[in-house]
């Protein structure tokens, strides 16, 4: 059975499954240590669940539902998110406890209609500040709207200090027997929260921020997510980590991305590598955009103040992998970093002027210096790459006074 009941403070259950048959989240960004959908049930004098899982997981998630509550009802199903990794299994909480209250914001309301043809008898909406009162219990309801949907709201428990955080303070990553923090060594799983900041939640960092903000007001011990793992020992770490994502904070170094079919475009961007180590850049990462997914690459890039795109031309135009790339740095808002842009072309240009569209199009501080190959890379655009890194450096540098 695919489950986890732990009981993580008295008459709070967490009830977590992990995903490990789906390959893509959202059927898009790769999953190679899977994820955990989680959800939480309160038993008090009043009992109440806080989420469900994705459909997929729902069968096992229903059985262990059943063997904690015993021969309880279920008064309450609190609907943070409605993202079906969340709401996949609410019609079948509804046919086995179908007196349930649902609680949910006015969007919420919307979108089970929308989505689960749920019509609004048993449905209590609420609002930021509103409160459902469990017996030992009390939550209190904030909305974050847009993180992750325009529905999502979080729920707080002030006597307990414990903070249900939905999306939020989650990552990529099944919980594999250690649940708390202090369980597992988070750091081994930086980079896949990281990257499931930067491709679900990065385009919000707006919205992010608004609600970091209010969460940051809150007195909190514990911090329940819907994936990932639960905070208990140092609930600050995630809060910083997001907090820095959200606010586009970025470290030295420089991620270098290049699209090449046939090796002109990549050795130009193992020169342009090697004269930023020249210059003294300490942190290069290069990525072929036909071998990395781009989740992975956003991710890296969207810590790092540097980000130099280059791609071969193809039928007059960017290199299709590198389109995709601009495309999802464009969709998720990469802000408050140094572009740089090089290229190579056979017999007509293309790629250049598309990246040099994409620069002018963001809010980047963008290297004068754009450097174009025809065919291979010859003596001048040797020459220019190292102006290239030389003027990438040089910002990096200003920008760290
Ligand atoms: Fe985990 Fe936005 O759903």
């Amino acid at each position: 059975m695919n489950i986890q009941t732990v009981e993580i403070q008295q008459g709070l259950w967490y009830l977590g499954v992990n995903d490990r048959q789906t390959e893509f989240f959202e059927n898009m960004w790769p999953l190679p240590n899977g994820v955990a959908y989680n959800a939480y049930l309160i038993q008090s004098e009043k009992t109440c669940l806080i989420d469900t899982v994705r459909v997929n997981k729902a069968d096992a998630f229903i059985e262990s539902l059943k063997r904690v509550m015993g021969d309880r009802t279920l008064d309450y199903l609190v609907i943070q998110h409605m993202e079906p990794d969340h709401s996949g299994a609410l019609r079948l909480v509804l046919e086995l406890y179908p007196d349930v209250h649902l609680i949910g914001n006015r969007k919420t309301g919307e979108m089970l209609h929308d989505y689960l043809e749920i019509g609004n008898e048993n449905f209590r909406e609420v609002k930021t500040g509103d409160t459902l009162d469990l017996g030992d219990r009390t939550l209190e309801f904030v909305q974050t709207p847009m993180v992750h949907w325009p529905e999502s709201m979080v729920s707080y428990d002030r006597a307990h200090k414990t903070l249900f955080s939905q999306d939020i303070f989650g990552g990529f990553g099944t919980v594999d027997g250690g649940i708390f923090d202090d369980e597992v060594h988070y750091d081994a799983r930086y980079e896949e929260y990281r990257r499931y900041y930067t491709n679900i939640v990065g385009k919000y960092s707006m919205m992010a921020r608004k609600s970091i903000g209010q969460v940051k007001e809150l007195d909190i011990e514990m911090i329940c997510p819907v994936h990932g793992y639960v905070w208990r020992k140092n609930p600050k770490r995630i809060i910083e980590d997001y907090s820095n994502w959200a606010n586009y904070k970025v470290k030295d170094g420089v991620v270098i991305a290049f699209g090449s079919m046939y090796g002109n475009t990549e050795v130009m961007a193992d020169h342009l590598a090697r004269y930023l180590a020249e210059e003294g850049v300490r942190s290069i990462e290069i990525f072929d955009v036909s071998k990395t997914h781009p989740s992975y690459i956003l991710s890296n890039a969207w810590e790092k103040r540097g980000l130099i795109l280059g791609s071969c031309t193809y039928n007059n135009s960017v290199y299709p992998n590198m389109h995709r790339l601009l495309h999802i740095l464009e969709m998720n808002k990469l802000e408050n970093h140094v572009l740089g842009v090089f290229g190579s072309y056979g017999w007509s240009g293309g790629a250049v002027k598309e990246l040099k569209a994409f620069s002018e199009r963001g809010k980047f501080d963008v290297c004068e210096t754009m450097v174009e190959a025809k065919g291979t890379m010859h003596l001048k655009e040797e020459e220019l790459l190292r102006q290239l890194a030389k003027e990438m450096a040089d910002k990096l540098r200003a920008a760290e006074k």
